[in-house]
């Protein structure tokens, strides 16, 4: 299922120089005109082509040379300086790169433009490059056409840059392709097996618990959920070292439902068919893991993807249920489809108490209440640790993944206290609903600094969600550039 690695390379070089069957500019409104093309003469054509394009956003024109070199050149809009961020580049080298691969060019040459930070800009072009090539038709008769490979022309070095992006943006791949996978075809064991196999792929172990593992072994949130399917649960654990032997990891959660129906609490049937999304949590600590080993990132790094399936059955959980979690504090169920939380204060006691990790970073489609107080294109964060939280809000800013905090004090941990257990996994009516599911979480762990990414509305493409070159259907594997920068910060 994963996808195949793209061919991504930089060189340095005049752009009139390079071997391609594409060679693009990238302008903006003040600067609608390439400069580079006096000598070839070309400069009429391209003269208009871009004087059509005029620097304009997303519009893109093309101009043929069928006996020179390139045969043909393509002139890009970026539009004006002070609205061009990160964003509105990988959004317009994905287009272009969706262009090239249309009209089957087999390789496609970008310049950078001479905006700001030449490694940013590099980054950006092979992330929209590889994110807007990324086609889920494993289950197509029909595939996508494949992509052109992509040279990245510079004037400075930017090798080792390419190579990390190109890496990221695997990463980012990697994530959508298994979270866009259908719920029959991923139950949690196979979900289990596809990490086994990426670690296997390179330097990484897995660990997959189940079965009386798991049910004896304390897990009582899993176990509770996961009873109601024919496809028992899994706990997998991704260990990767690149840090020193004695070095604290840091560690990543993700909640991984393969299917959300609700279970009892069943939810309506509309839209549902998007529950099989209630697995990215899993599927983004996945992609990390993977570039973050493809990277050699010299740190300590634990994954940990607690999967089920929630489904009604006649040996479901119920509302009235009265459980106990890792760690031993008992939860009294109200909701059946409150389960991610139950699952999620599992794997955290566990990673926890096991690891002492230096810090922990959850991902979760965890409540719809997001959405209504955020919309599909933020993130909402909750955190016991400012600096921790601020470091993951500046490298939100860096990647264009947006999250917003939201407030975690002493009043909202009062909204899951239960009165006939220790917490309850409903808060009181439906107040800030995205809040007491992180209040529910909180009790699972003491004091290692946390920070937990409610990811309801971005994890998929949703109705209300911004369509980019790179992000039209499906899964779109957030999280995945926003961690690695922390990481490597
Ligand atoms: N996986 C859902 C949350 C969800 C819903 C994510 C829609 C994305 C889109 C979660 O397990 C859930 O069902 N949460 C409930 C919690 C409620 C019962 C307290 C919700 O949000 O309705
Ligand atoms: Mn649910
Ligand atoms: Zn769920």
């Amino acid at each position: 299922m994963a996808p195949t690695p793209l061919n991504v390379k930089a060189v340095v070089s005049g752009p009139m120089d390079v071997e391609a069957d594409l060679l693009c500019f990238m302008t903006t409104s003040e600067s609608p005109q390439v400069k580079h093309v006096e000598a070839s003469g070309l400069d009429g054509a391209v003269r208009q082509a871009a004087g059509d394009v005029a620097g304009q956003m997303g519009r893109i024109a093309t101009i043929h040379n069928p006996q020179g070199n390139p045969p043909r050149i393509m002139v890009a809009g970026l539009g004006a300086d002070n609205s061009i961020t990160a964003d509105t580049i990988r959004h317009v080298a994905g287009i272009v790169s969706k262009r090239a691969r249309d009209i089957k060019v087999g390789r496609i040459a970008v310049y950078c433009p001479d905006i700001r930070d030449a490694s940013d800009v590099a980054t950006q072009i092979v992330e929209g490059h590889i994110l807007s090539m990324y086609s889920f038709d494993d289950y197509k008769s029909k595939k996508a056409s494949p992509a052109p490979e992509l040279v990245v022309v510079c004037e400075s070095d930017v090798a080792d840059v390419v190579e990390r992006a190109r890496i990221t943006a695997e990463g980012v791949a990697f994530t959508r392709s298994v979270a866009n996978m259908p719920p029959n075809e991923c139950p949690p064991a196979a979900l289990a097996d596809i990490a086994q196999k990426m670690a296997k792929e390179r330097d990484m172990t897995c660990t997959v618990m189940y079965g009386s593992q798991l049910s004896e072994g304390g897990f009582g949130g899993i176990t509770a959920v996961g009873q109601g399917s024919v496809n028992p649960p899994r706990l997998v654990i991704l260990e990767y070292k690149g840090g020193q032997d004695d070095e604290a990891p840091v560690a990543l959660v993700g909640k991984a439902v393969t299917f959300d129906t609700g279970g009892i609490s069943i939810k309506p049937g509309e839209r549902m068919d998007e529950m099989k999304f209630d697995k990215c949590g899993g599927c983004t600590v996945l992609g990390i893991m993977q570039a973050a080993a493809d990277l050699r990132i010299p740190m300590n790094i634990v994954g940990v993807i607690p999967s089920v399936e929630n489904m009604p059955g006649g040996g479901s959980y119920r509302p009235g249920d009265i459980i106990r979690l890792y760690g031993g504090k008992t939860a009294e169920i109200l909701n059946t489809d409150a389960e991610g939380r139950l699952i999620l204060s599992d794997a955290l006691s566990y990673v926890e108490q096991r690891y002492s990790p230096r810090c922990i970073i959850d991902f979760a489609t965890l409540t719809g209440a997001c959405i209504i107080a955020l919309g599909c294109d933020v993130a909402g964060m909750i955190s016991n640790n400012d600096q921790l939280a601020d470091a993951i809000q500046e490298s939100a800013r860096h990647t264009a993944e947006g999250v917003w905090r939201l407030p975690l004090d002493a009043d909202y941990m009062e909204m899951v206290k239960s009165k006939v257990a220790d917490i309850r996994n409903l808060g009181k009516g439906r107040a800030a609903g995205t809040i007491v599911a992180a209040a529910f979480l909180r009790h699972a762990i003491n004091d290692t600094p946390w920070v937990h990414l409610d990811i309801a509305g971005t994890a998929w493409i949703q109705p209300p969600s911004k369509k980019r070159s790179y992000n039209t259907t499906g899964a779109t594997g957030f999280g995945v550039r926003l961690i690695l920068d922390y990481l490597r910060r």
